[in-house]
């Protein structure tokens, strides 16, 4: 690394071998299930970014603008002379519309796609000269500590409502765990995919040109790739759709014949139409929100949302 960069890379990605465990249990399960965090390889990553751009997928968009339309407000709301986390970096779009207002001394990226964060994080350190970049491979859904120390308050930054992937009680006790992380000083910025109408929902979910269906298929190519599998992506279709009692859009893949798969060794039946479960996309009501941050400690609020109340940004603080 250049000794004059102000950009500094640290490795606690995951083994492997942990990793391919995951994957076996999850498909060991009476419902077959993946973590939607092995949609991220580079790939996946592409397509997200795809997904964004379509015309159906309005969270992106959404919450770009309401960062844009109130950077003013959330930076005089946090203040000054922090250090930034954010969770699931992924190219780092989002923090460049805050960095000029909200002005950290130091900006920590967090995510599991390890060349993609450290590719993500040399171009942000290039393109902010000023700024102080500690980027962290690590999957941050499980427990993990931050790889330095700083005495600056800290303020937590989570977009892109990744925070729906979580169940609920999993989303309440990772809203305790950043509690605890950046104290009675510090906050989290967040944002969060609101409940509404459901056609909007499942369109944005099923978007016309395929995109969202090649992103899911995405993660068996991930698997056979990484992890000595062989699944026939042309065997699996792309499904999603809303439940309701749940409040939130579940994606599966469909096998669409019997048929027998390796992965790592071992052996995974499918009858036709049997599904494997890839992603939870949880929806909340703003009261939602504002009860679960109560819960995590975040005694303060403010949140901002579009005119159809499509996407919430919620600064939450204590
Ligand atoms: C990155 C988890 C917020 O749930 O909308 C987009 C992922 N999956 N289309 C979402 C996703 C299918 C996205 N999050």
């Amino acid at each position: 690394m250049n000794s004059l960069s102000m950009v500094h890379f640290y490795d606690q990605g995951v083994e492997a071998g942990d990793v391919s465990d995951e994957i076996l249990v999850g498909l060991n399960k009476r419902q077959k299930t993946l973590s939607p965090k092995f949609f991220y390889d580079e790939k996946g990553s592409q397509l997200f970014t795809e997904i964004t751009r379509q015309p159906e997928y309005y969270p992106t968009r959404t919450e770009i603008q309401l960062l844009r339309d109130h950077a003013g407000e959330i930076s005089e709301l946090i203040g000054e002379d922090f250090l930034l986390i954010e969770y699931g970096s992924g190219s780092s779009e989002k923090i460049r519309i805050l960095l000029d207002s909200l002005r950290p001394s130091l900006y920590a990226p967090l995510d599991i796609s390890r060349d993609y964060l450290a590719q993500a994080a040399e171009a942000l350190g290039r393109e902010y000269p000023w700024l102080e970049v500690h980027a962290t491979c690590v999957d941050f859904t499980a427990e993990f500590e931050l790889p330095f120390e700083s005495e600056k308050r800290h303020v937590s930054f989570f977009p892109g409502s990744s925070i729906g992937n979580f169940e609920r009680s999993e989303a309440a006790a990772f809203l305790s765990r950043i509690r605890s992380l950046v104290g009675a000083d510090g906050g989290l910025l967040i944002g969060v995919d609101m409940k509404k109408d459901i056609t909007v929902l499942n369109k944005a979910y099923n978007d016309k040109s395929g995109v969202t269906a090649d992103f899911n298929l995405n993660i068996l190519e991930h698997i056979n790739r990484e992890y000595d599998a062989d699944f026939d992506l042309g065997r699996f279709k792309h499904e999603a759709k809303y439940d309701v009692e749940e409040g939130c859009i579940q994606m599966f893949l469909v096998s669409t014949s019997d048929q027998s798969v390796n992965v790592a060794g071992h052996h995974f039946q499918f009858s036709e139409g049997e599904k494997i479960h890839t992603e939870n996309s949880h929806k909340y009501t703003v009261d939602e929100v504002l009860k679960m941050a109560k819960g995590a400690g975040f005694t303060k609020a403010k949140n901002w949302l579009d005119k159809d109340a499509l996407f919430g940004v919620f600064y939450l603080y204590s």
